[in-house]
């Protein structure tokens, strides 16, 4: 029998609150295309059932051809034609690409890298963040719209600017150099409380007026690592006041209809999601597969569940993903049959209420001309087309799905601070990345078939059973009291090696490794004990690590396994310390494939009977089976109806391989 979870989150109000069904459609671009062919486009959205496009994302160049004049005349028609077949517009900014008029007018606007180069166009996202004429330009066209269309009937949603943070995310140029002082102003107020935080006595760094501080550019030696945090949080603020001056005009000027913006979660390191999170009307994501891993749909399911986290635990919108193939990666390999739906139906499971594409038709020219579309090139004769239009229809099945919320059974720490901190340069082993521990931890509890809420350290975990707290080098004394807190009213916590050891500035905590965890753990690390590249270590549990060993003082924890060689040979390497009400496990080595199984199968999560490669997620009263294996798997369960075929079902549940059931215990 699968079992449900008692996590449930309440029900949420619809996500889009003019938009009564799943939505389903994408990016529509069709600035491209002559008109004679929108009619077209019309018809064939109403045939694959689309009811949301995401138009004018990249339209600024057609809609502001020259400085303050405006041509909205071919927008007015297709919002009317979009709305004459009943479809509605997520109506962009289109701020994310500045027409060439821009850079010439302003080629102090252009973003700088970390080396000092300039940035050119023809391309997109030539911007600096920190530049007010762009942020002038960007209001401009933004209001023009706001204006515009705040009443258009066809406008159900904003979609402010797309991916920021993208490719500039961190520009260096001399008008971002002094936006950094501001904001580093505006901290720490003084230059005194700078210098203490950035630890400057060291390597004699101490500022004595604001403006010798500059970014964190390419130089002889690694950079102070306060500063490159500092650096990280200011873009990603950067960036966000660009959003926030977008969003609070259209709050302004279209009072009613929601604004959001497309994250790019799980996958975007420059941008502090949990910040932002707040700031968006609805919450919507872009995911695409890394098309040449085999277990990539591990990946997807991993960044959904952080979208839904980042989401409050509420529906989101899956603003992009693809049909077939990208057209960026080394080898951009096409989805097979069936692929494509279960991709869309994991991010419903979790907790998507919209499924959307890059793009609705696939572009002649332009730089991605080679990426898979709605619509392909090959037009309606072919298998995307029919897998398009057979979504469509199941998405329309699934209505009552929306609105519901996902259970989870543990959470996982996702900290960008620690993220940006972890991988600055200087550590004790190039080989400490924040994403390999995320999705190492995922995939073992997603193979046990349970599902993850990700949370960032100082949320309440509570309700959480289970915490796993991977690759948190950077802890705040604050999200470790809160850390300790949880383990003491009687959670159970798991901490990662070269975890809790530095605070926000990058500074050692106090004392003995891991300074902000070590009374919660019962231990001291006296010495970190990287391996060589390919070295392994096994551990007397049979498990194996490699990358990384420590020689543990235990002060209260037991052992739960040694080292049986390697430089810690003989001493602790997976230990738990009884804490309060609850339990601190802690693993000093990298445990992957079947060591981090046979780890995870020891934390007494549930136990469901069902098939390797078997993706089961419980969705409001529904439990949502993806078979991502070549053989029908039979469900334990006491369901009556599946809601994608319409049928019957006696108690268990046959799942075809590669499908997707929808299963409901009720008629
Ligand atoms: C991103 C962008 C889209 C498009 C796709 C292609 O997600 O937002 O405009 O470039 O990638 O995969």
């Amino acid at each position: 029998m699968v079992q449900v979870s008692q996590l449930a989150v309440p029900q949420a109000a619809p996500l889009i609150p003019r938009l009564d069904r799943i939505a389903y459609g994408g990016d529509y671009n069709p600035e491209q295309w002559p008109e004679e062919v929108w009619a077209e486009d019309a018809a064939l959205m109403r045939e694959a059932g689309v009811n949301l496009v995401s138009v004018g994302i990249f339209s600024w160049a057609m809609l502001e051809p020259t400085p303050g004049r405006y041509e909205f005349g071919w927008l007015d028609r297709l919002l009317d034609l979009m709305h004459a077949h009943g479809i509605a517009v997520d109506l962009a900014t289109p701020t994310a690409a500045p027409p060439p008029w821009f850079l010439r007018a302003f080629p102090d606007a252009r973003p700088w890298t970390r080396e000092g180069t300039p940035l050119g166009g023809g391309a997109r996202q030539t911007f600096c963040p920190s530049s007010p004429h762009y942020g002038a330009a960007a209001a401009g066209i933004t209001s023009e719209l706001g204006r515009r269309y705040a009443d258009h009937p066809a406008v159900v949603l904003w979609h402010s600017h797309n991916e920021y943070g993208g490719a500039n995310a961190l520009c260096y140029c001399p008008v971002s150099a002094a936006a950094f002082r501001e904001w580093l102003i505006t901290k720490y107020q003084t230059l005194e409380a700078l210098n203490a935080a950035w630890g400057t006595t060291f390597w004699s760094q101490r500022y004595s007026d604001w403006e010798e501080i500059a970014p964190p550019i390419v130089a002889p030696t690694a950079v102070n690592p306060a500063q490159e945090l500092d650096f990280y949080r200011f873009s990603s603020d950067a960036h966000l006041a660009n959003f926030r001056r977008e969003r609070d005009l259209l709050h302004t000027l279209s009072p009613g209809i929601p604004v959001t913006t497309n994250f790019m979660l799980a996958n975007c390191k420059n941008i502090d999601y949990w910040t932002w999170a707040a700031e968006v009307d609805v919450i919507s994501n872009d995911h695409y597969l890394q098309a040449e891993r085999p277990d990539n749909h591990i990946e997807l399911a991993m960044c959904a569940d952080l979208t839904r986290s980042v989401a409050g635990g509420t529906p989101w919108l899956l603003m992009e993903h693809s049909t077939g193939s990208v057209n960026w990666q080394p080898r951009n390999i096409a989805k097979k049959p069936g692929e494509m739906v279960r991709n869309s139906l994991a991010h419903l499971a979790r907790g998507a209420d919209g499924i959307m594409f890059f793009q609705w038709r696939a572009s002649r020219i332009g730089a991605e001309k080679f990426h898979s579309a709605m619509l392909p090139h090959g037009g309606t004769d072919t298998r995307i087309w029919r897998d398009v239009v057979s979504l469509g229809a199941s998405l329309s099945a699934l209505q009552p799905v929306r609105g519901t919320a996902v259970t989870a059974d543990a959470a996982m720490l996702w900290d960008w601070e620690s993220w940006w901190a972890l991988e600055l340069p200087w550590r004790p082993s190039s080989e400490l990345t924040f994403r390999e521990r995320q999705e190492a931890f995922y995939e073992a509890l997603w193979r046990r078939h349970v599902t993850v809420d990700f949370a960032r350290p100082s949320a309440d975990l509570s309700k959480y059973p289970l915490v796993i707290a991977p690759a948190s080098y950077l802890l705040t004394a604050s999200a470790a009291a809160n850390l300790r807190e949880y383990v003491a009213g009687g959670g159970t916590l798991v901490v990662s090696y070269f975890s809790g050891i530095v605070d926000e500035n990058d500074a050692v905590h106090p004392g003995a490794y891991p300074g902000a965890l070590r009374d919660v753990l019962g231990l001291r690390v006296e010495e970190f004990l990287p391996l060589h590249a390919g070295e392994a270590v096994a551990l007397d549990s049979g498990m194996v690590g490699d990358v990384w060993a420590e020689r543990l003082q235990l002060d209260g924890a037991t052992v739960l396994a040694s080292y049986v060689d390697g430089p810690a040979a003989g001493l602790p390497a997976i230990t738990s310390h009884a804490y309060g009400e609850g339990r601190a496990i802690y693993v000093s080595t990298r445990l992957t494939g079947e060591s981090l199984d046979a780890f995870t199968a020891g934390l007494g999560l549930p136990a469901r009977d069902l098939p390797a490669g078997v993706e089961v997620v419980r969705r409001g009263d529904y439990t949502i089976v993806l078979n991502h294996t070549d053989a029908d798997v039979s469900v334990p369960g006491s369901f009556a109806s599946e809601l994608i075929t319409g049928s019957a079902v006696d108690g268990n549940a046959v799942v075809p391989a590669g499908e997707v059931r929808v299963l409901h215990a009720g008629a």
